[in-house]
């Protein structure tokens, strides 16, 4: 059996629907307001526990195991985002509840679906070193270890897990300048998008920036993805690409978690990459025809009877 472990951020996502984001100094009245479980950990999981089918988490068939890491606030936010995730099955117990509020997030999202997101990270900053080791205590050599850039202690879980024998994904965002300086040679697939790229090689074009990654990490994986372009992968000499769906976009909010979530838990199935690419190429465009975050990641199967086509 695969175990995919998350250490991620879980953040209560306060969603506004505006006619365009906001200017300096504007006063702009919303059109509406809906509150989503979000963070980009807490999607991720979502994703994961969706692709490997987690809501059958006692049977016999069961191949992977997703849990999640974290730290929540005392109040009644952080217990329903922990919920959240129990309800979709995956292992909740290394959750934990800090004084203090959970992270939420307050996202602009426009007519045609583009978001922006002021970000509180509240209790999603009390992640230390000794609850990273007290997380991967349970975890080993073959065990998968995601990771995004929306906690602390990043770059030490990485080390730490890479020094345990798990292989570890690095979705690097939101990117900040710290980014760069973390163990990266501990990663063993990168899931960047084109400014993620941008800033960890300083290149601009993407086959530069591929080149760029396989250089510096020639034992990882990179998959770079290019928006409306599609996505690319290089692992080495294996390169693959994949385009993008016809889709109506609602709210382009995760689709980057869905897209993450469903490669690393393709790959934890034992998907060939190509494949992986696919399957989450094809969550991804779901999503982003969908309200909110977490609930807008399709099941499994939802993606194997999608009947989008590529542009
Ligand atoms: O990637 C989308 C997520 O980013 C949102 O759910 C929000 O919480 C922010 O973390």
């Amino acid at each position: 059996m695969t175990r995919i472990l998350n250490i991620g951020s879980l953040n209560l996502d306060h969603v506004y629907a505006v006619p365009h984001f906001l200017r300096a100094g504007e006063t702009l009245a919303s059109l509406s307001l809906r509150d989503f479980p979000g963070g980009k950990g807490l999607n991720q999981s979502v994703a994961l526990a969706r692709v490997t089918g987690q809501l059958t988490v006692n049977s016999e068939q069961l191949t992977v195991e997703v849990a999640h890491a974290g730290k929540v606030g005392e109040g009644a936010d952080g217990a329903a985002l922990a919920a959240v995730l129990r309800e979709e099955g995956a292992d909740t117990h290394l959750i934990e509840v800090v004084d203090g509020p959970s992270g939420h997030t307050i996202i602009q999202v426009t007519p045609d679906g583009q978001n922006c997101i002021l970000l509180f990270p509240g209790s999603n900053r009390c992640l230390d070193e000794a609850f990273i080791d007290r997380v991967l205590g349970g975890y080993g050599a073959g065990d998968i270890l995601l990771l995004q850039n929306e906690t602390t202690c990043v770059s030490y879980a990485m080390e730490r897990a890479a020094k345990k024998g798990l292989r570890v994904a690095f979705n690097p965002s939101p990117m900040d300048g710290a980014v760069p300086g973390y163990a990266l040679e501990s990663v063993r697939w990168f899931l960047l998008n084109e400014i993620e790229g941008q800033a960890l090689t300083g290149e601009t074009e993407p086959e530069a920036i591929l080149a760029e990654m396989s250089r510096r990490f020639p034992d990882a994986a990179t998959v770079l993805t290019l928006g409306k372009a599609g996505v690319l992968y290089r692992a080495g000499a294996e390169r693959l690409a994949h385009g993008v769906y016809r889709v109506k976009v609602l709210d382009s909010t995760a689709a980057g978690d869905t897209f993450t979530g469903f490669f690393i838990g393709s790959i934890a199935m034992g998907k060939p990459p190509a494949e992986a690419l696919r399957l989450a190429s094809v969550a991804a465009s779901i999503a982003v025809s969908r309200p909110g975050a977490a609930e807008s990641v399709p099941t499994m199967a939802e993606v194997l009877e999608s009947k989008l086509e590529l542009e």
